[in-house]
């Protein structure tokens, strides 16, 4: 589903993100990422969904050279992924609603599906009591959960998340590491990055450590 062969990441000026990561990823694995601060992980990330170019080697995404795939292709790959990022990027100004709507308004989901999916997705993170409430009002670890709702809403054949329970507490998070679970066995693909080694510990899953950039324990299930 994922494969990485010498992937290597620099940054101006002599930063070496990256350092010869080789990984494969089988469709319907369930993944942590593990490392420091600076260890590489959203770079890992950003990488898989083509929001950066590898300095050197290849990456495969469903059998799919994304290396050399156009950028006007790169939203295809995108629809097959959900993504939450470490930073969110919800649309601030807009409802909770909307923001998770917004994937199934693009892929042309008729008005009643799109308020059903998003009424359903809501109570799974809960949230419905604020569907109508702007993101920007809401705290870090309620906007974590809209985010994690925009990612699932659509149930991509891949997810990659980095850090999703950076700002939820340990109940919340818990719970949320069982719905990302829950959605990995109905034949999901999920990559998750995280410090927290208390829950990867308690997951018992496939487990990638990075260390300066490079690959430096591999824990099997
Ligand atoms: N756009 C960039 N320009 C320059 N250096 C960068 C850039 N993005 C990341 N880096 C550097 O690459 C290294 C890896 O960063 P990355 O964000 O991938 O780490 P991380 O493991 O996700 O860390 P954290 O746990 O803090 O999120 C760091 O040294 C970082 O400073
Ligand atoms: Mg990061």
């Amino acid at each position: 589903m994922i494969q990485l062969y010498h992937v290597v990441k620099k940054y101006p000026p002599n930063i070496k993100a990256l350092d010869d990561i080789n990984l494969h990823i089988q469709r319907g694995e369930f993944v942590f990422l593990t490392g420091r601060t600076g260890a590489g992980k959203s770079t890992l990330l950003r990488l898989i969904f083509r929001e950066e170019l590898p300095s050197e080697g290849q990456i495969l995404v469903n059998g799919r050279n994304i290396v050399k795939m156009k950028n006007m292709q790169i939203p295809y790959l995108r629809r097959d992924m959900g993504i939450v990022f470490q930073d969110f990027k919800l649309m601030k100004d807009r409802t909770v609603f909307e923001n998770v709507a917004l994937v199934l308004r693009i892929l042309g989901y008729s008005r009643n599906d799109i308020h059903k999916k998003v009424w359903q997705t809501l109570r799974m993170v809960d949230l419905t009591k604020c569907s109508e409430t702007p993101v920007i009002r809401l705290s870090g670890g309620e906007q974590q959960r809209v985010a994690i709702a925009r990612a699932v809403i659509n149930e991509p054949a891949i997810i990659i998340a980095d850090e999703p329970t950076g700002s939820l507490d340990p109940e919340i998070s818990q719970y949320i590491m069982s719905l990302f679970e829950d959605i990995n066995t109905r034949g999901t693909t999920v990559l998750i990055a995280t410090h927290d080694i208390t829950t990867v510990q308690r997951m018992r899953k496939r487990c990638i450590t990075l260390h300066g950039g490079a690959i430096c324990e591999q824990m099997p299930t």
